[in-house]
């Protein structure tokens, strides 16, 4: 039987990354259980829908608290109580206490619509189609108390069209979030991806040896 990971997601908005996760996590033997879905916004539509999926999901409300850290201290006590063993962050639009990174350390994993360390931050595909890039996509990591810049777990590229705009651009991408984020928790609660001094170890996978060449030549 499989060992399954308790997981809890936290979400600020729509929550599409959430639902992929949860999806993913309705085979019995996909390695986390999704338990709880946390929001920093109460209007989130993603609250819904986790629990039109059937997860536990509740907004705490950050004007409640006098600091960063008491809220981060009421998630911290929330995932204890509900013995979670991993959180993803999936479009989580607030920085985290290096306080509470810490405690979660290797057990607190993000996805960002940008092929990192290139465009950390916001509007990622704006500042992409700005640049002219030709290649662009999304990557998950392990999250370190330096905003977006934690060890790699996993990266999908796509090729940027001629006649692109943001809006095509971000929907092509979030395509590729939905597939890679779910294959991301499984390494990480399986045990196949994990944090060792400031890098990420993979095991049992190698490289496909495949090329994205944009455009095509
Ligand atoms: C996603 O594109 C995610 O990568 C991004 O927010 C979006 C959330 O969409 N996250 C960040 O920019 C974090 N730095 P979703 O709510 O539909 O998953």
């Amino acid at each position: 039987m499989t060992v399954r990971k308790k997981t809890a997601i936290f979400i600020s908005g729509r929550g599409s990354n959430m639902r992929s996760l949860i999806e993913a996590a309705r085979d019995t033997e996909f390695p986390a259980s999704i338990e709880l879905v946390l929001a920093n916004n109460i209007t989130a539509p993603g609250i819904a829908a986790a629990r039109d999926a059937g997860v536990k999901s509740a907004g705490i409300v950050g004007s409640s608290f006098p600091d960063r850290l008491s809220f981060d201290k009421v998630l911290d006590e929330s995932l204890r109580s509900a013995a979670i063993e991993i959180v993803c962050l999936a479009g989580y639009m607030q920085v985290l206490t290096p306080w509470f990174v810490g405690r979660w350390l290797g057990r607190l994993i993000n996805i960002h619509p940008s092929l990192l360390p290139a465009y950390k931050g916001l509007h990622t595909h704006r500042r992409a189609l700005e640049d002219g890039v030709r290649i662009h996509g999304c990557t998950t990591h392990f999250v370190t108390p330096e905003l977006d810049s934690g060890p790699i777990i996993m990266q999908a590229a796509i090729d940027v069209g001629v006649s692109e705009n943001e809006t095509s651009l971000a929907a092509r991408v979030l395509e590729q979030e939905h597939l890679i984020y779910p294959r991301t928790l499984a390494l990480v609660a399986s045990g196949a991806a994990r944090l060792k001094e400031g890098r990420c170890v993979l095991e049992g996978h190698s490289s496909a040896g495949s090329a994205l060449v944009s455009p095509t030549i």
